[in-house]
């Protein structure tokens, strides 16, 4: 892969694809600014080489629709805050209007194209579409790693229409760790996978099944793991199409010598609600009409001792409710071993991350991906369509 420093970008213009898809509340406020914040220092090192600098980004799912309530116009006001200078923004990420801003620019200068996906063109990978935006610029930079698992316009087809083109810093960052905590791992390596389905992780999981030696499972996909060892799990969420598939997992953790671990306590409650009755109990002891909410403490003793094992961590998926108290204490307990640990520790997806915010850990772990769907495609060992473009293109 070439990167933006080994590309003289000085007085040209830079067209940086970035993923600034962050969340908003219902006052278009942004409530998480760390993809901007992860962008900067390629945003920084243009603008210091004299480049003038395009951004382009999606922010929901428009859908193909000019929608305010997907407007970039909150990235660009807190990107201004964060970068001390102005930032314009297009009125759209095409046309005439757009061209002859860009034409105006002058080095230094920063734009903020309006959200790509105002245009279906953009999700259907459309090459003209592409070939429009790549009119824009001089050199083309990739550093949108959150969505480069999708074929998307600006990320894929584009790749065809670029003289020059690389990725950014963010991308160096996010493929080091992967290969660090990956590729070629300090063993012992342990993955902690949580969250809601297999179904959504079950690449995931056969393929980290390879590669691990430890593999701690927590979050309501546990309770399928649980069932499969025929468990009673009350009136928890069970994915009953699953049960088979996690047994088979169980079995293959075996023949592969790795160990495997699933709750040995939980905090069941009547209602996934804040105030409902809730328990700690053992995990042979699931009352009938109670659903598993949370991993117990002794579970969250169990999986802390097994990590501070491990030269090398990987987490994704929280291991309880976790946005509603009290059922956040088995995410924030092991979110806390891993802030205390002096291992490797990457931490992927939308949610875990929020997790470790909530923890208020957030600077104490190695990395944090920027990634929810293109983590995911790394842990199943796949590679991302819209890097190998890049990498066909830089070469
Ligand atoms: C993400 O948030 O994972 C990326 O920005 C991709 O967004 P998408 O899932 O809407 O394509």
């Amino acid at each position: 892969m070439r990167y933006i420093d080994e590309i003289d970008v000085s007085g040209k213009r830079l067209f940086i694809r970035v993923d600034f898809n962050v969340p908003l509340d219902e006052d278009q406020n942004i409530t998480d600014d760390n993809r901007i914040r992860a962008a900067l220092p390629t945003i920084e090192f243009a603008l210091q080489k004299g480049a003038s600098v395009i951004l382009a980004s999606h922010l929901g799912r428009p859908k193909g629709q000019r929608n305010p309530k997907f407007s970039m116009k909150p990235v660009a006001r807190r990107l201004e805050e964060l970068l001390k200078k102005d930032v314009k923004l297009a009125p759209d990420c095409i046309g005439p209007e757009v061209a002859r801003m860009v034409a105006a620019m002058k080095p230094g200068d920063v734009i903020m194209l309006e959200n790509l996906r105002f245009h279906k063109e953009e999700t259907d990978n459309e090459p003209e579409f592409a070939r429009k935006l790549a009119a824009l610029e001089d050199v083309y930079i990739n550093d949108a790693f959150a969505v480069c698992h999708r074929k998307n316009a600006s990320v894929y087809a584009i790749t065809d229409f670029v003289e020059e083109c690389g990725a950014g810093f963010l991308i160096k960052n996010e493929l080091h760790y992967y290969e660090k905590a990956l590729e070629s791992p300090r063993h012992p390596l342990g993955v902690i996978v949580g969250g809601v389905k297999i179904s959504s992780k079950l690449g995931a999981l056969q393929n980290l099944i390879q590669k691990v030696d430890k593999l701690f499972v927590g979050g309501a996909m546990a309770n399928t793991f649980l069932v499969s060892q025929g468990y009673n799990v009350g009136k928890s969420l069970v994915e009953e199409d699953m049960v088979d598939t996690a047994g088979k997992l169980i079995r293959e953790a075996e023949k592969r010598g790795v160990s495997l671990f699933l709750p040995t306590d939980v905090v069941v409650a009547r209602r996934l609600e804040t105030g409902a009755e809730c328990k700690e109990v053992d995990i042979h002891n699931v009352p009938e009409e109670w659903q598993i909410v949370d991993v117990g403490p002794g579970t969250v003793e169990k999986y802390s001792d097994e990590l501070k094992e491990c030269a090398t961590i990987i987490w994704n998926g929280p291991l309880g409710a976790f946005e509603t108290s009290p059922f956040d204490r088995g995410t924030v307990g092991i979110a806390r071993c891993l802030a205390n640990l002096d291992s490797l520790t990457v931490v992927g997806g939308g949610d875990t991350a929020a997790a470790l915010k909530h923890a208020g850990v957030e600077d104490k772990v190695s990395y944090i991906s920027t990634g929810g769907g293109a983590f995911l495609k790394l842990l199943e060992g796949k590679k991302l369509p819209a890097l190998e473009a890049l990498e066909n293109c830089s070469k």
